[in-house]
């Protein structure tokens, strides 16, 4: 398969894949149901959002949410062996190696009404743990600047960016060059966006785990004191603003909290 290609959308879900998200720890079955479900929802308001690292823990739990809602989700992965595991869940894989990719041809795809016009992007890709601090710039910081130089071009206005807490800080001394490049090219990729004339929301999630969703949360702007948060709900936190865009130009930091997501969104889109 090609860069840039749409992979096979209709590749049905396979033990292998099952096998390869259990492999991952991650718990949530992967099912033909969930896909037919996803494909017979009735389609109100129905966006089409593109998440650049579409294979990430928290970009499947956005994918399998918004879809499930009928809505259009086209996931940017490097990997095509990963193809399936978002065809699985009613997400739409397009192959593109965000370390290899230039803004003209992202841009032209965002344009290219690949599945319909784009309303939003998602960054929530990330060099991930055992990379070095080259990676930290490559993926981190550049290939959030240029998934959002490619909105600009195609004009899509709607970017939401996963960084991190703790990217406003001093670097712990504690921890290695790697820990330090990674908050360094997660700041890079905030100050980027906040540069840019675009409806763009930065959610800096603490600790990530990957229990179950507990549907509530505390999402403030900074200072937000550190603690952990499932996947489940920051990709929850994330398809709530996608329903908001009202929510805009702000950084919000994230954790697990009383304040369901839905309220907690809504307590933002009306200005607090
Ligand atoms: N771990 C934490 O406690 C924590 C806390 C706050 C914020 N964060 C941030 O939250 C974000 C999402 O976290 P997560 O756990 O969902 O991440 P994840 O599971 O590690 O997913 C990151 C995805 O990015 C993809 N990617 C990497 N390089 C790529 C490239 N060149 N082109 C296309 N895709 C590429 C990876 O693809 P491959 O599978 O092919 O590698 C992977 O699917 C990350 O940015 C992370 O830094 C993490």
């Amino acid at each position: 398969m090609s860069v840039g290609r749409v992979a096979n959308a209709a590749a049905p879900a396979t033990g292998d894949a099952a096998a390869g998200r259990r492999d991952r720890g991650d718990p949530r079955p992967v099912t033909r149901r969930a896909a037919r479900v996803a494909a017979s929802r009735v389609r109100v308001g129905r966006m089409h959002v593109v998440i650049a690292g579409g294979h990430g823990q928290i970009a499947l739990r956005l994918t399998e949410n918004l879809a499930a809602e009928g809505h259009s989700v086209t996931g940017l992965i490097r990997n095509p062996d990963h193809a399936e595991d978002l065809t699985a869940i009613g997400g739409r894989p397009i192959v593109l190696d965000l370390e290899q990719a230039d803004a003209e041809h992202l841009g032209g795809l965002l344009a290219s009404d690949m599945h319909g016009e784009v309303d939003a992007v998602v960054f929530a890709a990330g060099a991930g743990p055992g990379s070095g601090a080259a990676r930290k710039d490559t993926v981190d910081r550049a290939a959030s600047a240029l998934l959002a130089d490619a909105a600009e071009r195609a004009g899509v206005r709607r970017f939401l960016q996963i960084s991190s807490m703790g990217v406003d800080k001093e670097p712990d001394p504690d921890r290695d060059e790697v820990w330090a490049a990674y908050i360094a090219a997660k700041a890079a990729a905030e100050e980027d966006l906040r540069g840019r004339d675009l409806d763009w929301v930065i959610v800096r999630p603490g600790a990530l785990v990957n229990d179950p969703p507990t549907g509530s949360v505390h999402l403030a702007e900074p200072p937000v004191d550190r603690g952990e948060v499932t996947r489940s709900d920051v990709a929850a936190v994330l398809a709530e603003l996608l329903r908001n865009p009202g929510v805009s130009r702000r950084v919000l930091e994230l954790r697990g909290g009383d304040t369901p997501v839905k309220d907690a969104v809504a307590a933002l889109a009306s200005g607090g």
